[in-house]
């Protein structure tokens, strides 16, 4: 039996322990928004957060994140700055990379203390959009940088 602490809830599940945290997440826990691309930690589709930390979750196996805390693109909060600026900048096209691409741009938000959209676009060069969005995904950056910093002066 494997443990998963998955967006904040607790799970039991009869997989092997070499079972990858990509299909763990899809086949067995139902949460489809992670995808899968390349298989081979190139093109970050499958991008989750394990201990706030980005990484590939077609390249880890579930028995070495037992007791981490795992965040998919469905436990990241709705109203998450980069969601507002994903949806303000209309940034998808087809869909199929950006959740993947959600979840970097939000963990690199969160490690930078000071972030610019440079920064954080240079971060960003291993990852992969079939559609080319490149030019929105990098207007979302920008916008929501913007919209962390408005937040952080109210609180
Ligand atoms: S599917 Fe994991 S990096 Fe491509
Ligand atoms: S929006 Fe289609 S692959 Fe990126």
């Amino acid at each position: 039996m494997i443990s998963l602490k998955v967006n904040g809830k607790k799970y039991r599940l009869d997989v092997p322990k070499d079972t990858t945290l990509l299909w763990a997440l899809r086949d067995h826990l139902k949460l489809m928004g992670t995808k899968y691309g390349c298989g081979i930690g190139e093109c970050g589709a499958c991008t989750v957060h394990v201990n706030g930390k980005a990484e590939r979750s077609c390249s880890i196996l579930v028995g070495d994140v037992q007791g981490k805390a795992i965040t998919t693109i469905e436990g990241l909060p709705q109203n998450h700055p980069v969601k507002q600026a994903w949806i303000q900048e209309q940034v998808v096209q087809c869909g199929y990379c950006q959740p993947g691409i959600i979840m970097q741009v939000a963990a690199y938000l969160e490690a930078e203390k000071n972030p610019t959209s440079d920064k954080i676009i240079k971060k960003m060069d291993d990852v992969i959009c079939r559609c080319g969005s490149y030019p929105r995904i990098k207007k979302g950056i920008k916008t929501a940088i913007q919209i962390k910093r408005k937040e952080g002066r109210k609180s």
